[in-house]
């Protein structure tokens, strides 16, 4: 694998030098990520953090393709099912298979998806990917200033918020640590929402009692998550919960992620990752 991140100009990924906003001595989450679902866009460091994560918690892998199977899953309802035609995802993460515009534009060509993350490389590639999407667009901006991401010129060309919107907060509130009011960024965002709008969320989860082995197991993935990358928090059922607000929670609710719609057959191969990870999709009445 190259270290100059192979995928970071497909014309000529050898030669071309990284733009200087991309710093290859500190791990990034899009990019240890990008390593657990078997992308190359990542350095040394983020494989060395990512490689911590393993040897604890040994299904991370599964985990973050289990994750991106319920993203599929709710963008395709939304879509297909609910008539959903713009969606806002946060922390969208570098481009890898089966991206939400992908998802949403199968079902609609002209389904409008805004991509929104504060890492540099996320807008290299995804500006890469999207050069010839005229109903997608990716614009770097932070989650904790909900209110600028709404305000965003990009964001009110493409979005028409009379119309309902599919927000996605997939994997991404748990990167913000409890002073930074993850509560209060997703009421933000769903504020200017209209009935018929969606909020999906996907999580770490600290299962507590309801599963000890795994419940401990969080707690030490989240100390090496937070000394190696300063972020990672594993809350529980009830405050995952609060990002919903006032939206209703749409069956089966928010479970481990494998349980929402899946296929009936689907393995559960890890069982202490069972209880870790939640989803759930809710509606505006
Ligand atoms: C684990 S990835 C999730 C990607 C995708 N949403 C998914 O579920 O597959 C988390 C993403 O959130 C981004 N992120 C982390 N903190 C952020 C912040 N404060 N503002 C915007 N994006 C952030 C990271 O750069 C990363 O790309």
């Amino acid at each position: 694998m190259s270290e100059h991140g192979e995928g970071w100009d497909w014309a000529k990924p050898k030669t071309d030098p990284l733009p200087p906003e991309i710093d290859t001595t500190k791990p990034s989450i899009a990019r240890v990520y990008d390593w657990f679902l078997g992308g190359k866009d990542n350095f040394a460091i983020d494989r060395q953090v990512a490689e911590m994560a393993l040897k604890i918690s040994p299904g991370a892998k599964e985990a973050g393709q289990q994750n991106r199977e319920f993203l599929q899953r709710v963008v395709y309802h939304m879509a297909a099912e609910a008539g959903v035609r713009q969606f806002i995802d946060i922390g969208s993460g570098l481009p890898t298979q089966g991206n939400v515009h992908q998802v949403a534009q199968q079902v609609d060509p002209a389904a409008k998806v805004v991509y929104v993350d504060n890492d540099p490389m996320v807008l290299v590639h995804g500006r890469a990917l999207l050069a010839t999407n005229g109903s997608t667009t990716v614009i770097q901006a932070d989650a904790r200033e909900p209110q600028a991401i709404l305000d965003h010129e990009q964001v009110r060309d493409f979005i028409d918020f009379s119309q309902p919107v599919g927000l996605l907060l997939l994997s991404i509130l748990h990167h913000l640590n409890d002073a930074e009011d993850p509560k209060g960024v997703a009421a933000t965002l769903r504020a200017p929402l209209v009935s018929g709008s969606f909020v999906a969320v996907s999580h770490f989860c600290n299962p507590g009692d309801v599963d000890p082995a795994a419940s401990q197991q969080a707690a030490t993935v989240e100390k090496v998550f937070n000394e190696n990358l300063g972020t990672g928090r594993w809350r529980t059922r009830e405050e995952i919960t609060e990002y919903f607000g006032d939206f209703e929670v749409l069956e089966p609710g928010l479970v481990p992620l494998p349980e929402w719609r899946a296929e009936p057959d689907l393995a559960v191969r890890n069982a202490l990752l069972y209880h870790t990870y939640y989803g759930g999709l809710a509606r505006k009445a």
